[in-house]
C-alpha cells in the first residue's frame, strides 16, 4: 500500500498531543501525501496555524463562517475531496460531539458530513479515556464505521501520570491510515488479537539479569501481518532491538510475570499467539542491591522459580482465544515435542522450529517451521520470517472462517 498522491483531511483538535500532529504532517509529505488540516478553536492554543501550514504547504481551515473558504460551501467540498479524514489527536470532547452528531464548528461539520472513512487517534488524560461517558462514546463511534488507532499506555505530559491515554505515534497512524486505505482482502477484520513476542529478561540483581537470544522478528511480523488482515492486534514484546511494527499497539514488559499480565489485559480476544521465548525460570531470590563479589566468598547460589506458562494459562482459560497458536523453539526431537506440547498447553496449533545454534534461526531473519496440529504436521520450506508471518496470518484467517 503506498499513501503517494492520497488526500488527507487531517482535523487536529485541543490536547497536547497536537504538537505531535506536525511530525505526523512531515511523515505523510515525505510519502507523497497531501495533507490538508483542519484545525479547531482549542488545538490552536497548542499548536500555531502558521507552524501547521508551512509543514503542510497550503490552507490551514479553522473557520466555518469563514467569508473566503465558505463562498462554495467549502465545509462540505472539505468533507468529500479526501481519500480518508483523520482526527489527530482526538480530544474527549471531539469524540463527544462525533458520537452525538454535533456540528458547531468547522471540524465537527466537517466530520458529519463526510462519507469517507474516518480514523481518530484519541488522545487524552488515563481518567478521561476511562471515564464511561467517553468509554460509551467510543462504543458508539466505533458502531458508527469510525475506526481507532491507539490510545497507547505509558507516562503523561502531567507529571507522575501514566496508563491508557497517550496519543499513537506518528508512525503507527501512518501505518493505520495504510491498513485502512489498502484494498487487499481484510478476513480478519473485526477479530481482535493477542500476540507475544521478543525474550524476557529475569532480574537477578537490579543490574544482572538471564535472557535468551529471542530479536522479537519473527513476534513482531506475525503482529504486523494480522494486522494487514484487518485484525485488531495487542502485541506484548519483551525486550528487542527492533522497532515497533506497524498499525499495532504493542506493550512493553520485561518479565515474564508482566508478560502474562499484558495478555491477560489484552483478553477478550479471537486470536493469541504466543511466539515470544519466554523464560522457564526466574530468579526466586532476586534482590533490590547489586550483588557484591567478596574476595574470598564462594560465588553466590541462585535459586530459581518456575515462572508462569503464558501458552498454557491462554490454552485453558476461561476466555480462551477461539484460536491459540504457540511457538515450539527446540533443538531436538522437534516434532516429537511439539505433539506433545499441542496437547499439554490446550493450543490449536504448534508451530515447531529448530533453534539449534547451527540452524541460524534464533535472531537471524529466515525461518524453517513446521505446523502441527491434530490433522497432522506440514513442513514449510525454509522462509523469510515475514513470509513465515504472512503464510501464518492467511492459515489464521483459513481456520477462523468468515
Ligand atoms: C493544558 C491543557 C491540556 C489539555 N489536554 C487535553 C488532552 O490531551 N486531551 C483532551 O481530550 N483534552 C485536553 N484538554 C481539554 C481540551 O482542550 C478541551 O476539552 C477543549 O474544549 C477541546 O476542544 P476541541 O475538542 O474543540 O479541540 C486540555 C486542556 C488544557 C488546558
Amino acid at each position: 500500500m503506498t499513501l503517494k498522491d492520497k488526500r488527507i483531511l487531517l482535523i487536529v483538535s485541543g490536547g497536547i498531543a497536537a504538537y505531535k500532529s506536525l511530525d505526523l504532517i512531515r511523515r505523510l509529505r515525505e510519502r507523497g501525501t497531501t495533507v490538508i488540516p483542519i484545525m479547531t478553536a482549542g488545538a490552536q492554543q497548542f499548536v500555531t496555524p502558521l507552524a501547521v501550514g508551512a509543514l503542510s504547504s497550503g490552507h490551514v481551515f479553522t473557520d466555518l463562517f469563514s467569508r473566503e473558504d465558505e463562498q462554495d460551501v467549502g465545509h462540505i467540498r472539505l468533507a468529500r475531496d479526501c481519500d480518508l479524514v483523520l482526527v489527530a489527536p482526538a480530544t474527549a470532547d471531539l469524540m463527544a460531539k462525533m458520537a452525538n452528531g454535533l456540528a458547531d464548528d468547522l471540524a465537527s461539520t466537517v466530520l458529519l458530513a463526510t462519507d469517507r472513512p474516518v480514523l481518530v487517534a484519541p488522545a487524552m488524560n488515563p481518567k478521561m479515556w476511562a471515564h464511561a461517558a467517553t468509554r460509551r462514546n467510543a462504543g458508539t463511534l466505533a458502531g458508527d464505521g469510525v475506526r481507532f488507532v491507539g490510545p497507547n499506555a505509558g507516562e503523561m505530559a502531567e507529571g507522575g501520570e501514566a496508563g491508557l491515554g497517550r496519543m499513537a505515534e506518528p508512525l503507527e497512524i501512518v501505518a493505520a491510515i495504510e491498513n485502512l486505505l489498502d484494498e487487499g482482502p481484510k478476513p480478519l477484520a473485526g477479530r481482535r488479537a493477542i500476540v507475544t513476542s521478543g525474550p524476557t529478561h529475569e532480574p537477578i540483581d537490579p543490574v544482572r539479569y538471564i535472557a535468551n537470544r529471542s530479536s522479537g522478528r519473527q513476534g513482531h511480523a506475525i503482529a504486523a501481518a494480522l494486522a494487514r488482515l484487518g485484525a485488531d492486534v495487542t502485541l506484548v514484546s519483551g525486550p528487542v532491538e527492533i522497532a515497533d511494527p506497524a498499525g499495532v499497539r504493542t506493550i512493553h514488559v520485561e518479565r515474564a510475570e508482566e508478560m502474562l499480565d499484558g495478555v491477560l489485559a489484552a483478553l477478550p480476544a479471537d486470536i493469541a499467539v504466543m511466539v515470544a521465548a519466554v523464560a522457564d525460570w526466574r530468579v526466586a531470590t532476586a534482590g533490590g542491591q547489586k550483588i557484591k563479589k567478596k574476595p574470598g566468598e564462594a560465588p553466590p547460589p541462585l535459586q530459581l522459580a518456575e515462572n508462569p506458562d503464558i501458552l498454557k494459562t491462554i490454552g485453558h482459560h476461561a476466555q480462551r482465544p477461539k484460536l491459540v497458536v504457540g511457538f515450539a523453539a527446540e533443538t531436538q526431537e522437534v516434532e516429537a515435542n511439539a505433539r506433545e506440547k499441542l496437547k499439554r498447553k490446550g493450543a490449536d496449533l504448534i508451530v515447531a522450529n529448530d533453534v539449534s545454534p547451527k540452524t541460524g534461526i534464533m535472531g537471524g531473519s529466515r525461518n524453517s517451521v513446521s505446523i502441527v496440529s491434530k490433522d497432522g504436521v506440514d513442513a514449510w520450506p525454509d522462509l523469510d520470517k515475514n513470509e513465515v508471518a504472512a503464510r501464518l496470518a492467511a492459515l489464521i484467517a483459513e481456520r477462523l472462517g468468515p
